[in-house]
């Protein structure tokens, strides 16, 4: 078997290795501005960038991006390489940095710890030591950071403008106003000693929901741990609204035998979430009209195309995705989930894989035995955490050894305190 390395430094020179087998994942890249001059996109109004989330609307109080030094934005890979590990030994152990599993290799390659959403949330408590936490992932990620850290340690995310466009799909006045219908359309049910409604909320929000969560008896998620929070929410509550993500929350409880006519969607902009009352008081989950647009591309044409050219594939991907691409896969799971099946494998294999392709690509150069490709023909990545360009890293790491905190993430005191309860619920959820 000949495997695919389509080594990703920039997405857009991405191609298979000389001489390496044609893949369904060698159909060009969708926008390559992004990979070179991500400042370019630092001036104007609030955009998520050229890649998979470019369609989607960025709402107008997202944080912006200054333009960084020129400095920065005109040295090359390996200027910015040897600056970044400079800067990571003055600043010693009063210093980590971590890394999300979707970061490009020359970030990567400087993170003292990589790993999905929930790793990363367990990494920054760890480091009790660690005066800065340089987060390169996205916006929600480094909030969770700063809710879960000391009050003295300072989190810093290298591009501001790494939000998540999923995250921006559930502003907390939406799910407050959604819940207020809910608690009016309930109100007349008989107690039973449950919750009318247990609301569960993605690790993917604002650390303003996951605070809503918090003092509404709920709890966060994250894909590594959705059936065992659904369990404990059932548990305490005869129905869940899950936001922001309608596929996760379609996909786990799905799994869970949950019915899909009792999984009714909430638009925010309709009353009731475009429902009838009767809808609402049979469902066991509402779930929000969510979505990631890198996991929105994968198809099941996609998949039958994998399996026509390569029968032996094994298909796993991301519970991002839609409920018919999960249900065509032969597995389905976090990142961490993805990596370890990968691993897993004893023999040479086939996998096409249904995640950010900055992940997938490690992994095929990481296992060159096994063939490993991107379900998804066109080479996109996650745009908004393709913000994280080493020059970003460089700037704030330098900033920090000449005593400057610059790009700090700090959630205020009330919400830190709600949101933390949920995290702690969910850190407490054992499957
Ligand atoms: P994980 O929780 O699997 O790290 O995923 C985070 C994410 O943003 C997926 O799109
Ligand atoms: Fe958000 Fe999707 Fe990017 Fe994950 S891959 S950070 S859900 S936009």
């Amino acid at each position: 078997m000949t495997s695919v390395q389509v080594k990703i430094q920039s997405f857009e020179t991405a191609r298979p290795a000389p001489g390496a087998a044609t893949s369904p994942a060698a159909g060009g890249s969708c926008t390559p501005e992004l990979a070179v001059s991500p400042w370019n996109f630092d001036a104007g109004s609030p955009a998520y960038g050229p890649g998979s989330s470019m369609e989607d609307v960025a709402p107008a109080d997202t944080p912006r991006q200054g333009v960084i030094p020129e400095e920065y934005r005109l040295a090359d890979d390996a200027e910015l390489g040897g600056r970044i590990r400079r800067a990571k030994e003055q600043l010693g152990e009063d210093l980590v940095v971590l890394g999300h599993f979707y970061q490009r290799d020359e970030v990567v390659e400087h993170a003292d710890f990589v790993g999905d959403s929930f790793q990363l949330a367990n990494a920054a408590l760890s480091r009790e030591d660690a005066k800065y936490i340089v987060f390169c992932g996205v916006h929600f990620m480094a909030e969770t950071a700063d809710i879960l850290s000391r009050d003295d340690q300072a989190v810093v995310l290298p591009n501001l403008a790494a939000g998540c466009s999923m995250a921006d799909m559930a502003d907390s006045s939406s799910v407050e106003e959604c819940w207020e219908q809910l608690m009016e359309l309930y109100a007349d049910e008989d107690d039973d000693g449950r919750a009318a409604v247990v609301p569960v909320t993605y690790m993917n929000s604002s650390a303003a929901l996951k605070g809503f969560v918090g003092r509404n008896g709920g709890i966060v998620c994250t894909s590594s741990n959705a059936a065992t929070v659904l369990e404990w929410a059932f548990e305490r509550g005869r129905r869940v609204l899950f936001f922001p993500d309608q596929h996760l929350g379609r996909n786990t409880a799905k799994a869970m035998g949950v019915p899909l006519e009792a999984m009714p969607m909430w638009n925010p902009r309709a009353a009731l979430g475009g429902n009838d009352e009767q809808t609402l008081r049979d469902a066991r989950v509402i779930l929000w009209h969510g979505f990631c647009s890198v996991h929105k591309r994968f198809t099941v044409e996609q998949i039958e195309g994998a399996r026509a050219q390569f029968p032996e594939v094994q298909v796993i991907v991301h519970p991002e995705c839609p409920m018919p691409v999960v249900d065509a896969a032969d597995a389905a799971g976090s990142t961490d989930f993805i990596r370890k099946a990968v691993a897993a494998a004893t023999e040479p294999s086939v996998f096409a894989i249904g995640t950010e392709v900055n992940m997938v690509n490690r992994l095929a150069d990481e296992y060159p035995q096994h063939t490993i490709f991107c379900l998804d023909p066109v080479v996109c990545p996650c745009s908004t955490m393709y913000r994280i360009h080493p020059g970003y890293l460089a700037w704030v790491l330098e900033e920090l050894v000449a005593g400057r905190v610059v790009n700090r993430i700090t959630v205020d005191e009330g919400t830190t305190a709600h949101a933390k309860v949920a995290l702690q619920r969910m850190l407490d959820a054992k499957p």
